[in-house]
């Protein structure tokens, strides 16, 4: 158990907190927060999974994206104790030991990112598109994504690395069919 008080602020006398089990990653991790907590907050802060990225706390950049039970959502816009009995991954859960991810593959080989703020979003909205649609069109994807902006305004490449991706995944399943 972790006192996430221990890792972020000074416990503020008289501030009650509630103690949350969360997934994250495939690994269980407990903690005591403050109900006002944001999960972005919890992820980064608390648990050090700084590849979550904030950029506007709006609900409007999509730099936050996490999957929540497989669906991406905006965790600068979700509590932390909303989060509780729930699975969380991050984009550090994406590659296994020995391997990328598809996703994290085709941003490589299609150069879908240039300063990389937005990349962990983009990569796990993504990823979840690909589960639930694996032979996405061009449209398709860009429908996915319109939740996730690029600063660097590198869609075209976003777009090819997603399918790129999913072209890979395939191939992938024909081989272990
Ligand atoms: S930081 Fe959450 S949507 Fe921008
Ligand atoms: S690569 Fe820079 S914000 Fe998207």
């Amino acid at each position: 158990m972790t006192s996430l008080y221990d890792e972020v602020q000074t416990p503020t006398e008289g501030v009650p907190t509630r103690r949350i089990t969360v997934v994250v990653n495939g690994e269980k991790r407990t903690v005591d927060v403050e109900p006002r907590l944001l999960l972005a907050h919890l992820l980064r802060q608390g648990l050090q999974l700084t590849g979550t990225h904030i950029g506007c706390d709006t609900t409007s950049c999509g730099a936050c994206t996490v999957l929540f039970d497989g669906r991406p959502v905006k965790s600068c816009t979700m509590l932390a104790v909303q989060a509780d009995g729930h699975e969380v991954e991050t984009v550090e859960g994406m590659a296994s030991a020995s391997e990328l991810h598809p996703v994290q593959e085709g941003f490589k080989q299609e150069h879908g990112l240039q300063c990389g703020y937005c990349t962990p979003g983009m990569m796990l909205t993504s990823k979840a598109l690909l589960e639930r649609n694996p032979n996405p069109t061009e449209d398709d994807v860009r429908w996915a994504l319109s939740g996730n902006l690029c600063r660097c305004t590198g869609y075209q490449n976003i777009v090819k690395s997603v399918l790129w991706a999913a072209e890979k995944m395939r191939a992938e399943q024909g081989e272990d069919a």
